[in-house]
């Protein structure tokens, strides 16, 4: 497992490992999307990765896709993520604040009463989202204007200088999975007019301006952006997703990221091929390669250079000391999807594991 243990640059900090906890939703804040201390324990607990990554965080109030998941736009959020962030300093750890903007899956139920907003009026179908009444089905968003744009770019920048405040390491900027910057850049789910329009460089211009914007509070190689283009989750799909991954990942060349974040398949199986050939063939910087790795896995692709390192979801959610578990070749503990979204700290800190000395 010695390529798994070497340390790792990313930007100014060294990961002592290139086993990074992928981002995970968990809906442990209060309802007024504030984090916890119970959410301090928990991210300390798993401070042994290269890096932590967090779960989403609405960068701006009105737009929660989850209920009882976190923000970074109040003093109290700001205040609540500091104690999670030095938990996880103390821990010894590396933590970096994945930021987005939830898009249409913003229930009513979870936003006052308000429309979602996306690039184009496409609902989500197939799912439902849990609502303080129950699970819903997604509703009809409205076509953002083009000239709300530029807000949602500072609500980003806001949410970045926030961060900073914090005192996270860094944040990673949710591109992937269907939240708005994916909306805007996988044709299926923009058919918009205007500079904006389904022409690829333009469906990738609020994501850029976001980098952009983000890259001016934060030094660049502090920012990570994360990408799914064959995920389908959530209604989403693109007409070419190996071309976009070629364009992206010579054009992301130009922001020098901390890293870029790939999640490499489809959650829901719908959609194949292999995107991280293009993008390490393309992009120059640190690559992340998330989705479906075991230990011996991950191994074998950062060994052959495939990928620089490698995020584990489901497998750091149930394993907190992860990286130990994997050097020694320990058994793993089976995540508990049921307890994935549950308030409290049954199936979340309760996890069986031997804390890093
Ligand atoms: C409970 C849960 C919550 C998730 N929440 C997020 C999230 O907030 N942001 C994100 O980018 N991906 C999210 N994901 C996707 C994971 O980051 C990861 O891509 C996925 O679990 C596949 O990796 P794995 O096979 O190592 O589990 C979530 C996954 C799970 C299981």
């Amino acid at each position: 497992m010695s390529s798994l243990f070497s340390p790792l640059a990313i930007g100014p900090l060294t990961a002592p490992n290139r086993i990074f906890m992928a981002p995970m939703t968990r809906c442990r804040a209060t309802e007024d999307n504030v984090p916890t201390s119970l959410m301090a324990e928990y991210y300390a607990q798993r401070a042994g990765a290269g890096l932590i990554i967090t779960e989403a965080t609405m960068a701006m109030a009105g737009n929660a896709a989850f209920w009882r998941e976190p923000g970074i736009f109040s003093v109290e959020q700001v205040d609540g993520w500091a104690k999670t962030v030095e938990a996880v300093h103390n821990a010894g750890g590396r933590i970096f604040l994945q930021i987005r903007h939830g898009r249409r899956a913003c229930h009513p139920l979870l936003n006052s009463g308000s429309q979602p907003v996306a690039p184009s009026a496409i609902a989500i179908t197939g799912d439902d989202v849990r609502t303080p009444e129950g699970k819903k089905p997604y509703v009809l968003p409205r076509a953002l204007d083009d000239d709300e744009i530029p807000g949602i770019v500072d609500g980003f920048r806001t949410a970045a200088e926030n961060a900073l405040a914090a005192g996270f390491d860094g944040v990673e900027v949710h591109g992937a999975n269907g939240y708005l910057l994916d909306e805007f850049q996988r044709d299926g789910a923009n058919k918009r007019t205007g500079p904006y329009d389904g022409v690829r460089e333009h469906r990738a211009l609020l994501m850029f301006a976001v980098i952009e914007a983000i890259s001016r509070v934060w030094r660049s190689d502090r920012v990570g952006l994360r990408l799914s283009l064959l995920n389908s989750h959530d209604s989403m799909v693109d007409s070419d997703p190996i071309g976009l991954a070629s364009w992206l990942a010579e054009r992301l060349n130009s922001f020098n990221l901390a890293y870029l974040h790939v999640m490499r398949g489809d959650i829901l199986g719908q959609q194949s091929g292999d995107v991280l050939t293009p993008f390490r063939a393309g992009f120059k910087g640190v690559l992340v390669g998330n989705m479906g790795y075991s230990g011996a896995e991950a191994e074998r692709a950062i060994e052959a250079g495939i990928v620089d390192a490698v995020a584990f979801g489901s497998a750091f959610l149930a394993n907190p000391d992860l990286p130990e578990r994997l050097k020694e070749g320990a058994p793993l503990n089976t995540p508990v999807p049921s307890t994935f979204y549950t308030p409290g700290a049954h199936g979340y800190t309760d996890y069986p594991y031997r804390p890093v000395t």
